[in-house]
């Protein structure tokens, strides 16, 4: 398990700056005036900082760049001068501590932070940007990386503001580890467990095995596991911080623990990178940390459908027909388009078990929206603009990608099956709306519902928060969307 770093908030102290080792931060914005801090320090360093602020080249500088000064006079490694206004916002904050992050490698950091309005999110953005998954590493990593401390004007408000963060970083860095792991070692059963582990943080886990949902009608999701030996799983996820009895938000996601296409398989280049292929359970679990470990005050449940794609003699074959939970039958074109199978069954059962507020589902669903939207946002897709839209604001709150795509009946011609009462795949044209489209009819007119393709952002290059790999993508705007709409 990966364990975001330590922050601590102490009251700013001018002359515990004497003695720093490491790196300390200050930050100067473009008018070039140094505060208290950055003052002092530049006086340890013999006025190095005044000589970069006073260079005429000092106001072209972008916001958030960080000019180093290695081995300064005085005791510390580095001081990292950054350009930054004391006034920066959320975004600006949780970039400039992530290219701090970046630069410290694992050295100690101080942040010179008094004067700044958003200490915690400057924390945020060192802690989701120092990320390294190295569980399966054997031999000398080097040292960890060392623990953050925020010099700011009263450390108990600074600790307070930096609570919630630090819950969201703890889920982000849950969900990252699940999407990181292989599929050897994160199978079904083991995801179970890991799930089951938040029993301690006061969610209730249930798990139900493929005996249930057998009785429960679950041929669809059932089907897409029968080649693997690792068991088919639903698991639920509750979260009663509410009020008794409000209705819950539901946030359903696809977790196939690995997808090698099934009988319908895929290219061997790149299959590896389908270990990710349960990011959309990854992220559900995510939030459902988050939210435990910040006592949110809001009813929250969460449903992974938890499944390996796998061929084997007894797989599911193209053409095999199958009966859903809901009672639909689906002509399986393509073993290959097993996450909307998973999903018909996992959002039909959340809907008639707890008459959910709205259903989020999330899913690297199609390659598709790669295609369209590329790594930068996810699909959106809903049957309800007002849920939609409040969705779409909390993604832009927290700088996380995403972008509405039409639905519309005109595309259910794609998936008619002249003997089934749907088929699997809609062809090549619109493959992310005909996904979505499938979807739709396992949802009640009445649920709002938001469907989230995230198979573009779940896992991608290098990006502002977070290193090569796994995103977490989703917990910041899920976390978001319930703070500001579902809790009291
Ligand atoms: N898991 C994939 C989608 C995917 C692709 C996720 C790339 C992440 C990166 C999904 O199960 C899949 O195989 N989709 C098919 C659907 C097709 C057969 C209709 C696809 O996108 O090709
Ligand atoms: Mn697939
Ligand atoms: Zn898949």
């Amino acid at each position: 398990m990966t364990q975001p770093v330590a922050v601590e908030f102490i009251a700013a102290d001018l002359d515990a700056l004497e003695g720093v080792e490491g790196r300390i931060a200050v930050f100067v914005g473009p008018d070039g005036q140094l505060d208290m801090q950055a003052r002092r320090v530049n006086r340890l360093s013999k006025g190095a900082i005044a000589r970069v602020v006073e260079d005429k080249g000092w106001a072209d500088r972008k916001i958030g760049e960080i000019v180093t000064l290695s081995y300064p006079a005085g005791t510390a490694k580095a001081i990292d001068i950054v350009v930054l206004e004391k006034k920066a916002g959320v975004h600006a904050s949780r970039k400039a501590g992530a290219s701090l992050a970046k630069l410290r490698g694992s050295e100690t950091l101080l942040l010179c932070a008094a004067r700044m309005k958003h200490p915690e999110e400057l924390a945020l953005g060192v802690a989701l940007r120092t990320y390294a998954f190295i569980d399966h590493k054997t031999g000398d990593q080097g040292e960890p990386p060392a623990g953050v401390t925020v010099m700011v004007t009263d450390p108990e408000a600074g600790a307070a503001a930096y609570a919630p963060n630090a819950a969201l970083a703890e889920g982000v860095f849950f969900t990252r580890d699940l999407v990181s792991e292989p599929a050897n070692v994160l199978t079904t059963s083991e995801f179970a467990t890991r799930l089951e582990a938040l029993t301690d943080l006061g969610v209730t886990v249930e798990v139900l095995e493929e005996e249930q949902l057998e009785e429960l009608g679950m041929r669809a999701m059932l089907a897409v596991g029968q080649g693997s030996v690792t068991p088919t799983k639903l698991v639920v996820m509750h979260w009663n911080g509410g009020k008794e009895g409000d209705a819950p938000l539901a946030l359903v996601g696809k977790g196939v623990v690995f997808d090698t296409g099934g009988i319908s398989l895929k290219p061997a280049s790149g299959m590896e990178d389908m270990t990710m292929d349960m990011g959309g359970a990854g992220v559900v679990s995510g939030v459902m940390k988050t939210l435990a470990l910040r006592k949110a005050k809001a009813n929250v449940v969460g449903v992974v459908g938890l499944v390996e794609n796998m061929p084997s003699g007894n797989a599911t074959r193209p053409g095999d027909i199958v009966r859903t939970m809901k009672g639909d039958t689906v002509e399986i074109i393509n073993t290959d388009a097993e996450g909307r199978l998973v999903l018909c069954d996992a959002l039909w059962y959340t809907q008639e078990r707890f008459n959910p507020a709205g259903v989020i589902d999330l899913a690297t669903l199609t390659g598709a929206i790669i295609i369209g939207l590329g790594h930068e946002h996810a699909g959106v897709f809903s049957n309800n603009d007002t849920f939609c839209q409040s969705f779409l604001k909390a993604a832009n709150l927290e700088n996380e990608g995403a972008w509405r795509m039409p639905l519309a009946p005109a595309y259910d011609k794609q998936i008619a099956s002249p003997i089934a009462d749907m088929k699997n795949v809609g062809g090549r044209p619109a493959g992310s709306i005909t996904a979505a489209q499938y979807l739709l009819r396992f949802v009640k007119e009445e649920t709002p519902w938001v469907h989230l393709d995230i198979a573009g952002v779940a896992s991608r290059a290098e990006h502002t928060l977070h290193p090569k790999g796994a995103s977490g993508w989703g917990v910041l705007a899920l976390d978001r969307l319930i703070r500001d709409n579902y809790e009291s």
